[in-house]
């Protein structure tokens, strides 16, 4: 796979090109993984329920092996996540007696954890994913009314901030979510960041989820004619906070994310790639006019066969989101972001 064109290469000094990793990728597709991205994100082996299944026993070794891979290849690694909502163990909220932990034992462990694995990988992971999806999605409230919320209050958001710094003060540390170049949401959480950079937070960036669709700028199924203009009306926005953008999970489903009855098609039609690769060039072209504030763009996953879409929103369904088909052979969204003009 090295006499194809690299996408690393052709945004070098522009962004980083990086792509979500695991084992199975690792194992099937080596080769072309050095070659074409200099970033990766671990899927799912730093999430709390892989790095602390059980209290204080920490299983670092899945992620381990894919930061050494990405170390040997001189490629950058994106830490995901020190905090969400799901993939949770299942003792964290569990009191050592029964019932609900109380909140001084669950600030605890939650300093714990975060210092724990940020300490591991100081050195290693250039930038972390402090918190993913912690807004709502009712449009009536700015922040998510998760567990941690309901026990710790707010404020266990700018400590995950603070624990994270104290840990390496040289980390990049961001806010990720999903859906927020679209304006209602984007509007819902631009006050909320403002008012953590104005206390003082140590907070960096923006993590731009970009799960997106052949109709759609996000997981919403509103007609929006004009991509472009949507994300880098959301790039500005956040760039004025004083936060960097990072494009942390792009993909570009073949399928709306709502209308869970849409035909479904045994295999995408030269259109519908084309439309595709239109689509990944609107996001590259707009990230790489606002270079100075976008540096990173990592696509959620590398091959079509590997996805997360094709187990959902529809269980079994086949979509085909990504630059890689199911065998690691470029498709034609490949091919127009390797033939960007200088
Ligand atoms: O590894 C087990 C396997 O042993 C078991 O047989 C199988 C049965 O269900 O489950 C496997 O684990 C699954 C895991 O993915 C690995 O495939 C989990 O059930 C499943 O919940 C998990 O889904 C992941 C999801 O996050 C939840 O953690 C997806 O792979 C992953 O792509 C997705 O990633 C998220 C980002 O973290 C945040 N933004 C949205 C993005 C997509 O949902």
């Amino acid at each position: 796979m090295t006499e194809l064109p690299s996408m690393a290469q052709t945004y070098s000094g522009v962004f980083d090109v990086c792509a979500s990793m695991n084992l199975e990728l690792l194992k099937r597709y080596p080769d072309l993984i050095a070659h074409q991205y200099n970033g990766i994100t671990t899927d799912n082996p730093m999430k709390m329920s892989a790095i602390q299944p059980r209290e204080g026993e920490f299983t670092f070794e899945t992620a381990d092996t894919l930061v050494s891979f990405a170390m040997a290849h001189k490629m950058r690694v994106r830490g995901h996540t020190l905090n969400w909502y799901q993939a949770l163990p299942g003792w964290i909220f569990k009191a050592k007696n029964g019932g609900e932990v109380d909140a001084p034992t669950l600030w605890r462990r939650l300093e714990n954890h975060v210092t724990t694995q940020v300490r591991h990988y100081r050195g290693k992971v250039y930038a972390w994913d402090v918190i993913n999806e912690a807004t709502a999605d009712e449009t009536d409230k700015v922040l998510r009314q998760s567990t941690w919320m309901r026990i710790l209050g707010p404020t266990y958001i700018p400590k995950l901030f603070e624990f994270a710094h104290k840990a390496d003060p040289d980390a990049l540390l961001f806010y990720n979510d999903y859906n927020i170049v679209h304006p209602e949401k984007r509007d819902r959480l631009l006050p909320y960041l403002k008012e953590l950079k104005d206390s003082g937070v140590p907070i960096h960036g923006i993590g731009i989820q970009a799960h997106i669709t052949l109709f759609a700028p996000h997981q919403i199924d509103e007609p929006a004619p004009d991509y472009r203009k949507l994300l880098e009306d959301a790039i500005l926005a956040y760039a004025k906070l004083g936060l960097i953008v990072h494009i942390t999970e792009l993909d570009i489903s073949m399928y709306p994310y709502q209308d869970l009855n849409a035909r479904v098609l045994k295999e995408p039609t030269p259109e519908l790639l084309e439309l595709q690769a239109k689509r990944y060039e609107d996001v590259f072209e707009t990230c790489a006019k606002h270079s100075d504030v976008v540096k990173s763009i990592t696509t959620w996953g590398v091959t079509d066969d590997l996805t997360w879409l094709n187990e959902f929103p529809v269980k079994g369904r086949t979509n085909w989101p990504l630059v890689f088909d199911g065998h690691g052979n470029p498709k034609p969204a490949f091919w127009r972001l390797v033939k960007r003009k200088a």
